[in-house]
This record gives C-alpha cells, structure tokens and sequence, in this order.
C-alpha cells in the first residue's frame, strides 16, 4: 500500500477549517465582493503534469478558495431555509471523510451501518413518528420528497393490483395527486421525477398562512376516486405555517372509507423538527397519522450538508419503491442495507452525521433549539415591528418571519431589496426575499443553533440602519 503523508494533508486541512471556523463571528456573512474573472483566476490552477504535494493542494486551495464562502454557521446567516453546523456534525464529518465508507451494504461496512440505523430510529422517536417506520437518510428534502413519493406511488397502485416498480406508469390506473396552492418547488419536481407530471394535480386552496384549508380538500377529494396522493407541510418556506394535520388526517380517513387508497406526504424539511419539542405540540398534533414524512438533517438539525431524511410509516413500501438487486452484490444479511432505503447505489453515511448531533444535543437539547429560534424569529418580529419602519406580515408561529419594508413613496418592495442588498453589502447579516401573493417581501428564517440574541440586536441594528439609509438616498 502507498504510504501517504496522511498527517501533512490532515494538518493542512486542519489549520484552515481552524482558522475558517474562528473567523465566523466576524467574517463578512457572504463574501463582499464576487468579482467572477478574479475568482476564476485564484481557483484557475490547471493540474501540472506531475502533480503536487496533496498538503500543499489543500493549503492553496484553503487559501484561493476562502475569501468566497458564505459564512452558512455564522448565526447571521437568515437567507433561505439554512441550518449552521453543529460541533458534533463537524467531528462525525471528519471521521467520514477519513473513513471513506461506501455504506451502501451492511455486510460491507456494518459499523456505520448500523450507526445510520439506530439514528433514524432515535429520530423516528424523537419526532414521535409510528415506531415501525422505516427511514433513508438522502442528501436533502428534495429528495426526501422524492423517496416518499415513490414509496407512495408504489402503495397507492399496488392497492389497485398495480406493480409499478415492474410495469412502469404506462396503462397503470392513473394517481390523483392533491397538493396545497403554491406548494413547495420540490414537491413538484419529485411529482416529475416520479413520472406524475408538474400539471396533473389537484390544487387545494390555501388561508392567508398557507396551511391547506381542510374543507376545500374535503370537497376537492369528494371528485377524486382511484388511488390518491395528498402532500402537506410541516413549517411552510415563507410564513413557516403548519397544516391542520388533525383535519386533514380526518378528511382522509373518510376517503379511504370510501375506497381510495390514499397516502398523505408531509414535506416537514422546515420544521418536522418541531415534533419533537413540546411547547410546538399543538402545530404537530395528528402528524402521527400520516404516511410518510421529508424532513433535512442540514437545516434546523444542525447537521453538514448534505442531508436529508425520508421516513415512511410502510417500511415495505418504502423498500419495495427503492430496493436494488443485483447479482455481484453481498445481500440480505441479518443487518439493514442503506441501499434499500435510498435512491443512491453508492453513498456515504450521511447518517453518522444525524447520531453525532443528536446525541451532542440530547433530546432536551433537541426541543431547546427549536423552540429557540422560533424564540428568537419573535424577537426580530418585536424589534422590526416596534421600529415602526417595518410590518410583520405573518404569524410568526415558527422561525420563519415575512416583512415589508414601509417605503414613503409605497414601493414597499423595491425598500425591501435595498435593505437586503445594503446589509449583504455591509457583511453584517444575509436576508433574502420572495414573492408572497404578488409582493414582494423580505424573509427571516432563523435556523442556525449557533443564532443568539446579540446575533438577532445585531442584525436588526443593520436592517434599521440600512433602511433610513435607502429612505433617505430615495
Ligand atoms: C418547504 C421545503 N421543502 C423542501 C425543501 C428542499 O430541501 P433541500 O434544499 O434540502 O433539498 C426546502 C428548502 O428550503 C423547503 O423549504
């Protein structure tokens, strides 16, 4: 075996994470100045014919690449949907690169394996889910969604005699999926991946939280007959809602009585997590009567990206949807194989990441978090509000907060990107926004452990700061 300098590369890499991670706090939150032909020209080191030292890679690279990094684990970082990296996340991702695990098949690498098993487990628990529920751990809630989705279309047709792993969509019996008005992208591409195409859906109205109405799903199922897919959410992208899972699980229990086979999807990638503190119960009431659940280990969990988790209450349709086999294979053995609960073939145990933090946090830990964001998304709302320069445009039930900025000449929206722009431009924070029912709007989504209430007096500060100054430059 070739002997590398394993200790040289290590040492390298471990003085610039070092000085990366101790630059956090202060470090510009996304990088001040993207010059895209002197970025390409930093980065641009073609491969020399004989190589080079891998320490030395690593220093050049550490260097070339660090001045543009977002800077995700800061605790000012409010775009998106964006969790931080937990300590314990860190040093399990650490272990895994060193590792090098194809943890595809337990035979093979059992260790992690098992590690994997056992934290889908804990979490199944945590969050309170049917204890016979199967989970696979994939690289984010798309494919999360994707996962479920497939394992319910897979129940739904072979409720009806339908093999669709053998025979494919063409001449099945066909699937009604009903989704929420503006649902998230990604439930839609999965529905695309899975063949049931972006257009072929039932769209059911809304309130003004984006939480699916249940009497308008009640009465758009009241036309559907065959098998039915429904997709919830647990913590919408912009107004971080809940829908009433109670209700909807009552809607569909009298379609099934009906006949249909029917399974309901929950995409919980912003805040399934809540399910596991107490003081969100009332949000999280009935989630335990549905089919299957999306959730991300890389947003609130904590966890490095890339990581998301798909639970299906019906392991066997779960295994059946993603289940491979083939001949050069070592399969079947007493323990479980990552493969058979993912769309990868390949993988790392992404995982080991997930028994890391859930076990840094413990389950006390776990519920402290969520609620301390959520305690801390009414923080900004409070400080915004009170300001007077700002209206919160949504209950702030969770950690995300919808703001308009109140511009004198009512372009509340072109104020609201000039804040944004002003305080990326500053490095002090990074907020983005979005479109919500045609305007448009700035979003909080606090979902980094290491976010605190200095973090939150910080940014705010900025914001309010930022928008006198676009006020008055108008
Ligand atoms: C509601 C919702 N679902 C799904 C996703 C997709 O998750 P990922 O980016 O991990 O694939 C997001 C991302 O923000 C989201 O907000």
């Amino acid at each position: 075996m070739h002997e590398p300098d394993w200790k040289s590369v290590l040492d390298a890499a471990h003085t610039a994470s070092l000085e990366y991670l101790d630059s956090l706090p202060e470090r510009p939150v996304v990088p001040s100045t993207v010059d895209y032909t002197a970025m390409r020209a930093a980065l641009d080191r073609p491969p020399a014919a004989e190589g080079m030292d891998p320490a030395e890679v690593v220093t050049e690279l550490a260097r070339d690449l660090e001045p543009y990094l977002s800077a995700q684990a800061s605790g000012r970082y409010f775009a998106f949907v964006v969790g931080g990296l937990h300590p314990a996340s860190l040093g399990a991702e650490v272990l895994l690169a060193a590792w090098d695990q194809n943890a595809s098949l337990f035979p093979t690498t059992p260790g992690v394996a098992v590690a994997e098993e056992l934290a889908a487990q804990w979490l199944v628990g945590l969050l309170g889910l049917p204890a016979e529920s199967s989970a696979g751990f994939v690289t984010g809630g798309q494919m999360a969604t994707f996962t479920c989705l497939a394992a319910a279309r897979h129940e739904v047709l072979r409720q009806v005699g339908w093999d669709v792993e053998a025979d494919g969509l063409v001449g099945a019996p066909p699937i009604t999926v009903v989704v929420k008005s503006g649902a998230h992208s990604t439930v839609l591409r999965a529905l695309r991946f899975l063949g049931l195409g972006e257009r072929a859906l039932v769209s059911v109205a809304c309130d003004d939280q984006d939480a699916m109405k249940p009497d308008a799903l009640a009465e758009a199922l009241r036309d559907v007959h065959g098998p039915t897919i429904v997709t919830l959410e647990c913590g919408n992208v912009n107004t971080g809602s809940f829908d009433d899972f109670v209700a909807v699980a009552d809607v569909v229990d009298a379609h099934r009585a009906a006949g249909n086979p029917t399974w309901v999807h929950v995409d919980g990638a912003v805040m399934l997590l809540a399910a596991a503190a107490p003081a969100m119960a009332r949000h999280v009431a009935g989630l335990d009567r549905l089919d299957s659940w999306s959730t991300d280990g890389h947003k609130l969990l904590n966890v490095a990206y890339d990581c998301g988790i798909a639970i299906c209450r019906n392991a066997a349709a779960h295994r059946a949807a993603m289940s491979v086999q083939a001949a050069y294979l070592d399969q079947g053995a007493e323990g479980r194989d990552p493969m058979d609960w993912n769309p990868e073939f390949s993988r790392r145990a992404r995982g080991v990441g997930v028994y890391a933090t859930l076990r840094a946090l413990g389950t006390h830990g776990v519920a402290e978090l969520v609620e301390r964001t959520v305690r801390l998304a009414r923080r900004f709302a409070g400080a915004l509000t009170e300001s007077g320069q700002a209206v919160v445009v949504n209950d702030v039930v969770s950690n995300q907060v919808l703001v308009r900025w109140l511009a004198p000449d009512g372009d509340h929206g072109r104020l609201a990107d000039a804040v944004m722009a002003g305080v990326r431009a500053e490095g002090t924070a990074y907020f983005s926004g979005t479109t919500y029912r045609g305007e448009r709007l700035m979003r909080i989504s606090v979902s980094d452990w290491a976010t605190d209430d200095e973090d939150v007096d910080r940014a705010v500060g900025a914001l309010l700061r930022h928008a006198r100054l676009a006020v008055a430059a108008s």
